[in-house]
Parts: structure tokens; sequence; C-alpha cells
């Protein structure tokens, strides 16, 4: 009997002017990542209010991955900046709510670094996948 193997259900949101971006290059350089995500296109890392968070994990997310520009090099001002303190206490409230605060991850991507992309999405899914199914 062949044992089956846990395959998580990632959703991405993704900066448009560069975590996004990089994820196109990352397509046109042909490079290879898991098909476990979905990438939904914000236009700033800050857009991405926790209820966005929380009505993703109730839809059957395992782990969410939110990606933004790197400090300094959002489009608007400080938003990603924002986005790391809020990540920081949704963390604590997901803790709350006995969510693992490790299945929401924020990840700095440029639009030049389509390989970290990759590299970043393909280890959080392995994160994720020890982690188990969100219960
Ligand atoms: S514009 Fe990319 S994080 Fe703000």
């Amino acid at each position: 009997m062949r044992k089956e193997i846990f395959e998580p259900k990632i959703v991405c949101f993704a900066c448009k002017w560069c975590t996004s971006a990089g994820a196109d290059l990352a397509g046109t350089l042909r490079f290879k990542y898991k098909p476990n995500g979905i990438i939904i296109k914000i236009m700033c890392s800050s857009r991405v209010d926790p209820q966005h968070v929380l009505w993703a994990f109730k839809q059957k997310a395992d782990g969410i991955l939110i990606g933004g520009c790197h400090p300094g090099d959002c489009h608007y001002q400080n938003g990603n900046l924002k986005t790391m303190r809020r990540v920081m206490l949704l963390k604590k409230l997901l803790n709350d709510f006995g969510v693992e605060p490790e299945r929401l991850h924020l990840e700095w991507i440029s639009a030049s670094e389509g390989k970290k992309f990759v590299k970043t999405m393909d280890n959080f899914i392995e994160k994720i996948r020890k982690l188990g199914p969100l219960k």
C-alpha cells in the first residue's frame, strides 16, 4: 500500500513590484519550484490585512507566505516595515488561536531575485510539510 505524501496548500501574497516580479523572473528563467502555492498579486505587502491571512487559513491554506520589497525599497515609503510589525503581532495572535506561528512567513524578495523566490517557496513548503496539515 502506498503511503500518501502530504502536499501543503500555500497561499503567497506577493507585492507586485518585487516578489511577484521575482516569481515572474523565475518562470521566465524556467526555474522549477513545487506547485503547491497560489500567488495573489497585491500592490504592496502592507496591503495584506490580518483578515486576509485568517481568511486564507479558514479556506484550508496550510501556510501563508507574504513577499515584499526589501527595506528601503517599498514603493509606498515604509509599507513593508508596517508589514513586518503586523506579521509579528499576527504570529502572536495565531499562537493564541492554536495555529503554529511558523505557518506564516514574511520574506523580502526583489524583482531580480527569481532564484530566492524559488528557494523561499520550496523551503517554506518543506517546513509546512513537516508541520502537517492545519487542524
Ligand atoms: S511596494 Fe513592495 S512591499 Fe511595499
